[in-house]
């Protein structure tokens, strides 16, 4: 599992880091939607930070998700809501927070799934990447979650510091 979310933070923090606007100031972390390629746009999530904001190293952190999925039915037992931290190498900083949902909701209904106690990496380098996600875990080691919904938001920094590789 561990593997299977790495590599789908991965890219998703390879997307990210192009598009997403940076926050020069650290107050109050603002999610955005998450770039997609192809033709899988995904449902922009709504998030919630309920403790400190911007997360404090090493303090756990919660994280109010809500939204709408409009062409998915997450499943109960199976969906994921997953949460990660990456560093602008879009390496993740530590293990992904992972919750499985154990309510089923039908697409084109609002939900809310509340992750309480999410761990901060002890180690928050000033620019860092947070991603929240909602899909599918697939054995698929190439595309290893079928994602649905998404949300990102970089904090600190400067983009034009930045160069990535794609
Ligand atoms: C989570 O967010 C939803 C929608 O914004 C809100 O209705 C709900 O009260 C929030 N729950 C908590 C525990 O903050
Ligand atoms: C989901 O998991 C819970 C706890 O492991 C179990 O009690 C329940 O039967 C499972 N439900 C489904 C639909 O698999």
């Amino acid at each position: 599992m561990k593997n299977f979310i790495f590599a789908f933070i991965l890219f998703a923090l390879l997307l990210t880091v192009n598009a997403a606007p940076f926050q020069l100031n650290k107050r109050a972390i603002t999610f955005s939607a998450c770039p997609t390629a192809g033709d899988h746009p995904f449902d922009l999530l709504t998030v919630h930070i309920g403790g400190p904001d911007p997360p404090e190293p090493g303090k756990p952190e919660s994280f109010n998700v809500s939204g709408k999925m409009t062409k998915y039915n997450i499943k109960k037992n199976k969906s994921i809501l997953v949460i990660g931290y990456g560093d602008l190498n879009g390496q993740l900083l530590h293990d992904a927070y992972i919750q499985t949902f154990t309510e089923s909701i039908s697409k084109g209904r609002q939900f809310t799934e509340l992750a309480s106690d999410v761990p901060t990496p002890p180690d928050l380098p000033s620019t860092y990447t947070l991603a929240v996600a909602i899909g599918d875990p697939v054995d698929d080691p190439d595309a290893p979650v079928d994602t649905y919904g998404c949300a990102l938001a970089t904090v600190g920094g400067k983009s034009k510091n930045l160069i990535f590789i794609n």
